[in-house]
Parts: C-alpha cells; sequence; structure tokens
C-alpha cells in the first residue's frame, strides 16, 4: 500500500459541478467560465446552475428566489439559541452551530424525497446567511434584525449585517463574490461534506461538517490572516524583507498556494478586480499597495516553485471595504460555498458509497496488559 498523505492526487469520487484546469488558471462550474458567471449571473442563478445541473428558466429561477426569499427568517427558538453564544465565540462556531441546530428543527429524514432534498436546499441557501447576519447583532447586545423581502440576496444580507440598505456596487460585488467562492470541487470542506452526505444523515449535519473544516487557516481561514499579514508588514517597501524571511523561517505566505493551481488563482484576479472598482468608488485601502507589494516581490521567490495568490489574497480587501468586520470573512465564504456543498451533496447521494479508507497501521502489536500497580511510573 503507498501511503498518499493529505490524499494530494488521489480521484475519490466522480462529480460533474466544477472543473479547475491548475495549469491553465481555468474554472468553471457546469461547463461555464467562472469569469463569465462573475459578470453575468447572480449568486442564486449559479447556485440553481451548481445544485440542479443547468441554467434555469426564468420561472425556474423565479420560483427559487421566491422560495428562498420565503425561507430567509429564523425561528424565534434559533434566535434565543443563538443569544445564549457567547459574544467572544467565533463567528464560524456560530454558524456551525446554528446550521447544525436546524436537523432539531426540520428532522424528518427524507433524502430520497424530492421535495425534501429542495426545501433542504432552499432553506440552508436562505437561512445561512440570516444567521451570520444574527449572530453580529446579538455580539453587539442587539436584536437581529428581518430580512427585508423587497430587497434581493446579496443586498438584503449586507442590510441585515450594517442595519443600512447598502450602495448598489456594494451589493452587486458581494454577490459577484459569493459566486465565485460557491464551488471548488474536492477541496477539504467539500471533501468534509461528501464523507458525512455518504452516511446518509441529514443535510444540516451535512452542511454543519462543511463549515467547521472550512474556518480552519488552511482553507477558508486564511483570508482572516492575509489582512494580519498585510497589517504586519505595514508598508509596501517591508514586502520583500518581510516575505524573505518568513521564507527562510519556512513560514507560510497567507493567501498564497494551491493545491490545484501552480499559476495565479484566476478568482484572485477577479478579486483584485472587485477590489479595484470599491475603490475607484469609496476610496482606496492603504492595505491594497502592501498586497501588490507582496504579490510583486513573492513572484520571483515563490513562483518558480508554482505558488501564487489563491482566492484568499485579495478576498480580505474586497469585504473591509464592504464594512465588513475581519471575522466574518470565513462565514461569507460559507454562505456562498453552501450552494457547492448542496451540489456535491445530492452528487453523492445520487451514487452512494459509504466512505471508508484504509490506513497503514504503524502502532504496537500484541502488547500485554499489566495491572495499574505493576505499570513503570506509578
Ligand atoms: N508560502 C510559502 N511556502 C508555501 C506556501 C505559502 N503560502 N504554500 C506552499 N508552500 C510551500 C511549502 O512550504 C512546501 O515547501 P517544501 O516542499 O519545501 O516543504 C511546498 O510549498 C508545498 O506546500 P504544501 O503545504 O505541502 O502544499 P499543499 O498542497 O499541501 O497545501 C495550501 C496547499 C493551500 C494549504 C498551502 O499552499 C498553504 O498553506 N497556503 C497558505 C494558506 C492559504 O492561503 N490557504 C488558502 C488556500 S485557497 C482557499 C481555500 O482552500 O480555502
Amino acid at each position: 500500500m503507498v501511503l498518499k498523505p493529505g490524499l494530494e492526487g488521489v480521484p475519490v469520487t466522480q462529480s460533474s459541478i466544477c472543473d479547475i484546469d491548475g495549469i491553465k488558471g481555468e474554472l468553471r462550474y457546469r461547463g461555464y467560465p467562472i469569469a463569465e458567471l462573475a459578470s453575468k449571473s447572480s449568486f442564486l442563478e449559479t447556485a440553481y446552475l451548481l445544485i440542479w445541473g443547468n441554467l434555469p428558466s426564468s420561472q425556474e429561477l423565479r420560483d427559487f428566489e421566491n422560495a428562498v426569499q420565503m425561507h430567509r427568517r429564523l425561528s424565534f427558538r434559533v434566535r434565543d439559541m443563538m443569544k445564549c453564544f457567547p459574544a467572544t465565540g467565533h463567528p464560524m462556531d456560530a454558524l456551525q452551530s446554528s446550521a447544525a441546530s436546524l436537523g432539531l428543527f426540520y428532522s424528518r429524514r427524507a433524502i430520497d424525497n424530492p421535495e425534501y432534498i429542495y426545501d433542504a436546499v432552499v432553506r440552508l441557501i436562505a437561512k445561512i446567511p440570516t444567521m451570520v447576519a444574527a449572530f453580529q447583532l446579538i455580539r453587539k447586545g442587539q436584536d437581529p434584525i428581518q430580512p427585508r423581502d423587497d430587497l434581493p440576496y446579496s443586498a438584503n444580507f449586507l442590510y441585515m449585517l450594517t442595519e443600512r440598505e447598502p450602495d448598489p456596487l456594494a451589493a452587486r460585488v458581494l454577490d459577484r463574490c459569493l459566486i465565485l467562492h460557491a464551488e471548488h470541487s474536492l477541496n477539504a470542506s467539500t471533501f468534509s461534506a461528501r464523507v458525512t452526505a455518504s452516511t446518509l444523515t441529514d443535510p444540516y449535519a451535512v452542511i454543519a461538517s462543511a463549515v467547521g473544516t472550512l474556518a480552519g487557516p488552511l482553507h477558508g481561514g486564511a483570508n482572516e490572516d492575509v489582512i494580519a499579514m498585510l497589517e504586519t508588514i505595514g508598508t509596501p517597501d517591508k514586502a520583500n524583507n518581510y516575505l524573505n524571511n518568513a521564507i527562510a523561517q519556512k513560514s507560510k505566505i497567507m493567501g498564497f498556494g494551491h493545491r490545484e493551481y501552480k499559476v495565479k488563482d484566476p478568482r484572485a484576479s477577479l478579486l483584485q478586480e472587485f477590489a479595484e472598482d470599491l475603490f475607484a468608488r469609496f476610496g482606496k485601502d492603504e492595505m491594497y499597495e502592501v498586497a501588490k507589494a507582496v504579490e510583486q516581490n513573492a513572484g520571483p521567490l515563490l513562483g518558480p516553485r508554482g505558488i501564487y495568490p489563491n482566492v484568499d489574497f485579495y478576498s480580505g480587501l474586497v469585504y473591509r471595504k464592504l464594512g465588513i468586520p475581519r471575522d466574518l470573512f470565513t462565514p461569507i465564504f460559507a454562505i456562498s460555498r453552501v450552494a457547492g456543498w448542496l451540489a456535491h451533496w445530492r452528487e453523492q447521494l445520487s451514487a452512494n458509497r459509504i466512505f471508508r479508507p484504509t490506513q497503514i497501521y504503524t502502532g504496537e502489536k500484541n502488547r500485554t496488559w499489566k495491572a495499574l500497580e505493576e505499570r513503570a511510573n506509578n
């Protein structure tokens, strides 16, 4: 048996959802290039495409949007439960707990029933943003505000978060960010979702397990660390020195590197454009110059090893300009990735076999049990 740490290069499923060419730097959802979706589609339309396999007709899209709008509110019991969470807790932990709690409220586990599947999809896409916004207000000591039916998905999320109707450019940029983050084949959280799905448990447990996996700094959590790194560097002239020191100490440069891409992540290029659109309208972020200096100086140092900016490198600068606190960057990633996780949940169920890999045992064999008083160090 050959051990493959991190399962690098090991196919564990077939999938028709998302295709990555890490050498050309190309990403497609269901065959559509990501840049085209980000400029022409909406998050809900893209979610529909990912989950059901084809772009919706106008009637299907209207029905889906209406259903999501109808289910955006949280039960008062969920809100009350969230009020008991510690205000100092990380919003990803709050999200994981509240997403898992939906299984208590909608416990009928009928995963072979198309109606149950549609309802679960709608509920999760509708309620996850409300949960993220609710925790933000609750931890500030306020009551969560209700969704506004006249606002589309992303505008409503910004409204619930900031209590102000957002500028249309801000809402559109957030919607485009959600499109970019919606799916990325078998990354760690999606694999987690598929493993959980393969036990035939309920979709709320599937999403909660994926949220927990996304939270780590080697995965979705990197976008928070990028801003911390840029602030530590402080000014563009210090970027080269910082990089050289970090590389000499074998520290990772946050927002750089990817298992699949050996060139700049196409999503990073698009997010950089979105950041520039926001800066042109609302004023620059001084950390943008630092970020560009990091990218430029990292080119000769990391480029030859195929290490370039990934999706997390510029997303934090976009979210910061939208007025979003740093520890909500990863929850926003989760709001979007729910679409991909649900697509994989459905795909897993369509040809399910429980995940049960094997291991190479390296422990002791045939030890003889000793009574407590006979053991060394007693
Ligand atoms: N900075 C410096 N060196 C790096 C970096 C980096 N960001 N990424 C990889 N390397 C080096 C690493 O030190 C190792 O060198 P060596 O062979 O000399 O030991 C080599 O490249 C291979 O690295 P690895 O960690 O084994 O690669 P991986 O495919 O297992 O990990 C990764 C991919 C994304 C976890 C890694 O690049 C990383 O830790 N990046 C920083 C964290 C980050 O930005 N994560 C976001 C990932 S993209 C969005 C998402 O998935 O959520």
